[in-house]
């Protein structure tokens, strides 16, 4: 089984970026964890800061593998050609948010990709993209 991870723009700095906030782990510390927990699971990781390269990877990857973890970051909230994109593609995405983004600013209560999503899945830290991948993993 084959499932990839997507972060956007600017979870490249978890574990350095606003700590109250998203945790004092990196990314690539908590995907050892993950890792270990599905060894019979391929978890392929990406990161880009740019939109069209999220996009250009969900079509690379979205007739492929088996499942997608995005956490889109603010584009999550703006991001029309996402959301186009995850329409586009075979494969089922999971929205997920480390943060709880319904307690925060009202402009994170919008998703413009969660019609497009199999779910979403928000606020509990590093743990979204692991109760995420136990929901694509279900046979
Ligand atoms: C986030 C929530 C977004 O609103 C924010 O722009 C992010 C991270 C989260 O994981 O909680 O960059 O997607």
């Amino acid at each position: 089984m084959k499932i990839q991870i997507i972060n956007g723009p600017n979870l490249n700095l978890l574990g350095v970026r606003e700590k109250s906030i998203y945790g004092d782990a990196s990314f690539e510390s908590y995907l050892v964890e993950l890792r270990k927990r599905y060894p019979n699971v391929d978890i392929e990781y990406y990161q880009s800061n740019v939109e069209g390269e999220i996009i250009n990877k969900l079509h690379q990857i979205g007739f492929e593998y088996d499942g997608i973890v995005l956490n889109a970051g603010a584009y999550t909230h703006t991001s029309i050609a996402i959301a186009d994109a995850i329409a586009a593609i075979n494969t089922p995405v999971i929205e997920v948010h480390i943060s709880n983004v319904h307690k925060r600013e009202a402009f994170r209560h919008h998703s413009a990709l969660a019609a497009s999503c199999r779910g979403v899945i928000a606020g509990f830290g590093m743990d979204s993209y692991r109760l995420a991948i136990e929901n694509l993993t279900l046979k």
